[in-house]
């Protein structure tokens, strides 16, 4: 298969992250005779730096006309501590999700038998763990009306959502439930805000239509504390934009290391594949990151794309170095290897098998 992936290494940790994800796409090429053809997109801190624009049109265009992006990260701390900046890096990001119309993030989380004591929770806790959060990435309090008022002393951002906009999103969880242990969670908060009311109201009237998947409908701050105390009883979770970036970064604990958790997002036009991680600047050029993530979101893009072979034998490999002791600084301070032979090692060892 031809493919053009374009890849957005944005900042921080990005660039060596993306490195490593591109050495395995190439040895996952080589192995299935697919040619891959790469094209490369300035995001984020570094297209501000450049151009003035932390998603210039180039890009995006360069983005439409591909088969996938590869995303690594986006931030810098230069633009966290002063409130009144206009460009910012994390608005790149926003703004390819919203011009890409990428809906739906699906982020998996999951836990490595290997790495079971590397969790701060209870082994008895998250041995087990599979769950798969659907979060709303184009709408919701992230894209809602916001202001300040004349004497800027007050603030307001809105939750907006509607109907049909909650609908898409809800198929993709059936769906996806469907293939699994079709247990699908709502998370809202509905005993308090209206627009989680409306999405309740949305998915009670879709379940008709999925008679097989088990509806559930928590209220976020419970969920909050239920994966913490028992994650395993979760199958699929679907929730709104700022839920599931707060959840999804808390159930990431369970894994060990946010540096293994990949995602997918998904929409209308090009999927993005990317880290659930940010751009961790303090450890940017020091080749201690860890690639994991970004490698099995590679493995997300083959699988979305129809290559279920090519997708599996990523997710073998990586369990491979895990079992094969690999790790880096994040999950074995003392210890460790680099971020580029981590990503040699999978690269090898996918085609060696
Ligand atoms: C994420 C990130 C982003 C988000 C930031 C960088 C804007 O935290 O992808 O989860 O809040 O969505
Ligand atoms: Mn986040």
């Amino acid at each position: 298969m031809n493919l053009k992936i374009t890849k957005l290494s944005g900042d921080g940790i990005g660039p060596e992250v993306i490195n490593e994800a591109v050495k395995v796409c190439d040895s996952i090429a080589k192995k299935f005779n697919h040619n891959i053809t790469w094209d490369e997109g300035i995001v984020g801190a570094n297209a501000i730096e450049k151009v003035g624009n932390p998603y210039p049109e180039e890009t995006h265009d360069k983005c439409l006309n591909s088969d996938a992006v590869l995303f690594g990260a986006i931030g810098d701390p230069k633009f966290d501590n002063d409130p009144s900046l206009k460009i910012r890096p994390e608005q790149g990001l926003l703004s390819m999700r919203k011009k890409l119309g990428l809906y739906a993030n699906i982020r998996p989380t999951f836990t490595f038998e290997e790495l079971i004591d590397k969790s701060p929770l209870k082994k008895e806790l998250i041995q087990g763990t599979d769950i798969v959060f659907v979060r709303e990435l184009t709408s919701g309090i992230y894209f809602g009306k916001r202001g300040r008022s004349d004497d800027k002393n007050s603030a307001f951002d809105t939750c907006y959502y509607r109907r049909d906009e909650i609908k898409r999103l809800a198929k993709i969880g059936f769906n996806l439930s469907m293939k699994r242990k079709k247990k699908l969670c709502c998370v809202d908060k509905a005993n308090v805000l209206e627009s989680s009311r409306l999405w309740r109201e949305t998915i009670q009237a879709m379940e008709l239509k999925y008679p097989d998947v088990v509806v559930s409908y928590e209220f976020v701050d419970a969920v909050a504390m239920r994966l913490i105390q028992n994650p395993s009883t979760y199958d699929v979770l679907i929730t709104s934009n700022l839920f599931g970036d707060i959840l999804t970064d808390e159930a990431s604990v369970i894994s060990g290391s946010i540096g293994l958790m990949p995602s997918a997002s998904i929409g209308d036009k090009t999927s993005v594949f990317e880290p659930i991680h940010g751009s961790y600047p303090e450890a940017a050029g020091k080749n201690i990151a860890n690639p994991i993530a970004t490698i099995l979101s590679s493995s997300m893009m083959f699988k979305q794309l129809g290559l279920n072979k090519e997708s599996e034998l990523i997710d073998y490999a990586v369990k491979e170095s895990i079992k094969k002791g690999q790790l880096t600084r994040d999950l074995s301070p003392k210890n460790f290897v680099s971020t580029s032979d981590l990503g040699d090692w999978i690269a090898n060892k996918i085609l060696n098998i």
